[in-house]
């Protein structure tokens, strides 16, 4: 038995050697050949490599490239983003390697943020899975059907924590805890690309580095400010994820960073993401994000595109700053050849890893799009994933799981909206197909239950602010009929049935970029619409639509049951169907806090004590509000399931530790109820006394495990010192000797506790 595991560790050993041996003669061979092609390249056609024109297909902000043919056929384009169709993608690549001096193949980029075709939950709504193995695989089918279809890049994943959900991007992110977001980040890096070598790979893009999710008042593109340590402790570790999990390209956002716009800031680019991390990748600055510099107030065109290479941007999305401005800057002397030859150098790579050089049309084989693209079996996927995503956050008297007999009413304005569906960022959906909740309870119980609808309001009653929500594209077609009517048609058709199921809350439109909200209530005529609803009597099913958490408290104190569907994709309405009447249990737990007013943001469960800690509200002189409690409405990690899980106490290995050993945490998790279902078992810990003030608890581990009833298992979680280390106001990274609490749950308020002291 030792020989055999030792045999097998050696072989591993050589496994490994042999694939880094392979890898330094893969560099090596990359570097003869990018050496030799910029011999030959000219200063303007090296420039051309790092400019990154729209391509006019999709446009997602103002700006658009004029005369991208000549362009190409000159060589000042290093790629194309957003050019939908192997078709085009072809076309545009054969003018590239067919008519430029030196025929230096395109990469072409696209949003690929939740899916392509084929549809995945919001990013929010997929962090709610805590399914790592179920993130991977949304990349992947979103990489196999892109990558069809003729795109090698995408800008995907988003991995920005957000505290604030004012700020509407909070739908495209990880959440507000940067463990789980390290862990997302790495499982959709690994999703995407894969095995480079393939043609159903495609490269990733961590964005947007960074801190944008921490935008002053939740306003979007705004400024951010913040001390190093709150920046690596909290912020960071989603981004190192992406980078250690091997993406190949990272984008710069927007904002401002403690005074220096992330598109120019050496610390970010630079120091810390190429020297600290060892980013091997090219770094994309975002949308006209150079240009944007001018109007933060750091100087002309010409400047910040010398500003932006000098930091360490090598690719310039839009904006063509570094294309017309940078041949100048090189003889004023503010940047140097260099500077222009690095950026030239990882562009090339990128492509050459992509191995465009050896076949610039590798992702353009139209059999594979006409059988990989929104297919049956992507779709299945998808409908079992978006299950997985939802997170039922109230079911008083078991109000869920519906039966399939009787009559439903199905109201509300987001219920017979396909378009609606998808979601934020679904550049490629198939908005016409995507299932809306009216379709898919047609179709998947339509013969055993009697279904009646009616709209029952419009999103909103201020319609300039439905406009403005719905400016992008998406029409929410207002009904002109008064309120009042509108209602009373709902009220009717509730009436006549045994349970009303109200499909409200945002529509995709009011979330994501551009988005944010200063009031996160259930718009107003909405809300009407419920209140009337709750006065017929029948239980009322609250299927929430949301890109953010909302401000729901008074809808948790009254209405009995609420399922929060975030936008579930393409096949959302069947999986909702699938939920309500339990042929799924669901299993999310929400990945941010929901406040109960916007007035206590940030609201985060990972905050300090503060020295006037609360204890019960309200008490004089403590760290508190005289309106409203310091709870959440919903905590971190939480949410409900059709079965109960009961937990046992915490079991540690040990109570006292020394030095580098290792701790085991075991609880076991009962199913006590009827039904299978699975359970996000939580791990956080508390660091108890710190040489600087320690949050209340951090998330250090979660495993999800399927129950059946009765069932019992054992959940563990290994601990070691890394896990108890931190950035120090001075920015040592290290850990100190005391005690330290092990605190185990299924979310981050509701956990059993064991107690530590571990020395050095
Ligand atoms: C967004 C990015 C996106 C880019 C390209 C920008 O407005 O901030 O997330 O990748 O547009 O569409």
């Amino acid at each position: 038995m030792k020989r055999l595991a030792s045999l097998l560790v050696m072989s591993i050993f050589l496994l490994s050697l042999g694939k880094a041996k392979a890898q330094q003669t893969n560099d090596a061979k990359m570097k003869v050949f990018i050496d030799a092609l910029m011999k030959k390249m000219t200063l303007e056609e090296k420039i051309g490599q790092l400019n990154l024109p729209g391509s006019g297909d999709i446009v997602t902000g103002q700006a658009k490239s004029s005369d991208i043919g000549r362009k190409i056929r000159e060589g000042k384009v290093g790629g194309l983003f957003n050019i939908k169709s192997v078709a085009k993608i072809k076309d545009v690549q054969r003018v590239a390697v067919e008519e430029s001096r030196l025929k230096i193949p395109l990469i072409f980029g696209m949003d690929v943020i939740h899916g392509y075709e084929t549809v995945f939950p919001i990013p929010l709504g997929l962090s709610c899975s805590w399914d790592m193995e179920a993130v991977k695989r949304s990349a992947q089918i979103a990489a196999k059907e892109s990558s069809a279809d003729g795109i090698c890049w995408t800008f995907s994943p988003m991995v920005d924590i957000c505290r604030d959900p004012r700020w509407g991007r909070i739908a495209e992110g990880v959440g507000e805890d940067p463990y789980l977001g390290y862990r997302i980040s790495k499982a959709m890096v690994q999703g995407y690309q894969g095995d480079l070598s393939r043609n159903d790979n495609i490269m990733s893009c961590v964005k947007h580095y960074a801190l944008y999710g921490a935008a002053e008042a939740g306003r979007d593109y705004n400024t951010t400010d913040m001390s190093y340590p709150r920046m690596f402790n909290d912020y960071m570790l989603p981004y190192k994820g992406g980078v250690e999990a091997g993406a190949g390209s990272v984008m710069a956002s927007f904002n401002d960073v403690n005074g220096i716009p992330a598109t120019a800031n050496k610390f970010l680019m630079t120091d810390v993401l190429r020297k600290q991390w060892g980013f091997k990748g090219f770094v994309v600055t975002d949308y006209t994000g150079i240009n944007e510099m001018v109007a933060h107030g750091m100087g002309d065109l010409k400047q910040v595109s010398a500003l932006a290479l000098k930091a360490g941007i090598d690719m310039d999305m839009v904006g063509e700053g570094f294309l017309t401005t940078l041949q100048q800057s090189l003889k004023e002397g503010k940047i140097t050849t260099q500077d222009i030859d690095k950026a030239c150098r990882l562009i090339l790579e990128a492509k050459y890893k992509l191995g465009l050089f050896d076949n610039p049309y590798k992702y353009c084989d139209e059999n594979r799009a006409k059988t990989e693209v929104y297919s049956a079996a992507n779709r299945a996927e998808a409908r079992k994933i978006a299950a997985d995503c939802f997170v039922l956050l109230k079911n008083q008297n078991n109000v869920l799981p519906l039966q399939k007999k009787g009559t439903i009413a199905l109201i509300g304005p987001l219920a017979d909206n396909k378009e609606n569906m998808p979601g934020t960022w679904a550049v490629a959906a198939r908005f016409d197909q995507a299932i809306s909740v009216l379709q898919g309870l047609k179709e998947t119980v339509g013969n055993k239950v009697n279904i009646l609808h009616a709209r029952g309001s419009n999103l909103d009653a201020d319609s300039l602010f439905e406009e403005r929500a719905g400016m992008f594209g998406k029409s929410l077609h207002r009904d002109s009929r008064p309120a009042s009517e509108l209602i009373a048609e709902a009220v009717n058709i509730a009436n006549q049935s045994d349970v009303v199921v109200a499909t409200l809350g945002e529509s995709a439109e009011m979330t994501g970029e551009s988005s944010s909200r200063s009031n996160l209530d259930i718009p107003e005529a909405q809300k009407e619409l419920l209140k009337a609803l709750l006065k017929t009597g029948k239980p009322v099913v609250l299927v929430l639509f949301t890109g953010r958490p909302l401000t729901i408290k008074w809808e948790n104190d009254n209405v009995p049951a609420i399922l929060n569907v975030w936008f579930g994709g393409s096949e959302a309405g069947y999986a909702i169907s699938d939920v309500l009447f339990g042929d799924v249990n669901p299993s999310g737990k929400l990945t941010t806090t929901w406040p109960q007013n916007v007035g206590q943001i940030p609201l985060y469960y990972a905050h300090k004590t503060t020295g006037r800690p609360l204890g019960t509200w309200f008490e004089k002189f403590r760290s508190n509000y005289l309106d409203v409690s310091n709870d959440p409405v919903y905590p971190f990690g939480y949410g409900l399931s059709y079965t109960q899980f009961s937990y046992s106490d915490v079991k540690l290995s040990a109570s006292t530790l020394k030095g580098n050993q290792t701790l085991t945490a075991s609880v076991t998790v009962t199913n006590k109820g009827n039904t299978t279902g699975k359970e996000v078992v939580q791990l956080y810990i508390r660091d108890v006394v710190g040489a600087n003030t320690r949050p209340v608890k951090e998330l250090k581990g979660f495993e999800k495990t399927e129950l059946k009833p009765g069932e019992s298992k054992p959940i563990t979680f290994t601990i070691t010192p890394a896990d108890l280390k931190y950035y120090h106001t001075d920015m040592t990274y290290d850990w100190e000797s005391g005690e330290f609490e092990i605190m185990i749950g299924g979310n981050s308020r509701d956990v059993k506790m064991a107690k530590v002291n571990w020395n050095k």
